[in-house]
């Protein structure tokens, strides 16, 4: 079960569609990812742990177009104009007893933060595990820094609620530390 492409209005007026990831998407995709990690809200991965050379480049995006061809999962791009806004996936846990886990990752570039771009793939990887035949995909979950009050906002609008901290998990490069909470979600 696949996901079909969803247009959308952002909060500025501009069109956008949120897609599953296409190879074509690669260097966009790329140069998204480093401007939301330069950002430096929100993610453990570093600038240097992203990808940069054309083969980085395309492997990174080669994995995310995987996952919907081995039915592993879904990872969607919110297309605005002919540049990747921001993306997201969900990945089912391997391992058979947990294989009805979802775990999700977004990332919006800044320069889209704050348009609905967020709250619009979130809903779309929420989609495509409820749209998975039997019941397959019946929670899924994340991480997210107790300091990142907009993604909470999102994610407890969305119905997730915190079902565990992990205190002082993160700690910043100035030195002060902050709990990383799990969230989670039964379809
Ligand atoms: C967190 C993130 C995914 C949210 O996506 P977004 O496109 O910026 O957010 P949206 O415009 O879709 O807003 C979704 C909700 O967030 C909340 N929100 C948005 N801006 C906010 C702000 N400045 N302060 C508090 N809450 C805010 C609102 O509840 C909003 O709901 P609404 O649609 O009813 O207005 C995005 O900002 C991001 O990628 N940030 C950096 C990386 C990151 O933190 N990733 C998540 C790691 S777990």
């Amino acid at each position: 079960m696949t996901f079909a492409e969803r247009r959308i209005v952002m909060k500025d007026g501009r069109p956008a569609v949120i897609r599953p990831v296409r190879m074509s998407d690669a260097e966009s995709l790329a140069a998204c990812n480093r401007s939301v990690i330069a950002a430096g809200t929100g993610m453990t991965r570093e600038l240097s742990q992203c990808a940069h050379t054309p083969e980085e480049v395309e492997a990174h995006a080669r994995e995310l177009v995987s996952l919907a061809e081995t039915g592993a999962g879904i990872a969607l791009a919110a297309i605005v104009g002919d540049e990747v806004g921001g993306a997201g996936m969900i990945r089912r846990q391997p391992r058979r007893r947990v294989r009805h886990v979802g775990h999700i990752g977004v990332g919006i570039a800044p320069a889209f933060q704050g348009l609905g771009l967020g709250r619009a793939i979130m809903e779309g990887l929420i989609a495509w595990a409820r749209a998975q035949p039997n019941n397959a995909v019946s929670r899924v979950d994340l991480f997210v820094f107790a300091d990142n009050v907009r993604a909470i906002r999102l994610y407890e609008s969305l119905g997730f609620v915190v079902e565990g901290r992990r205190r002082r998990a993160v700690r910043y490069e100035d030195g002060r530390e902050t709990d990383d909470l799990i969230m989670g979600l039964l379809l």
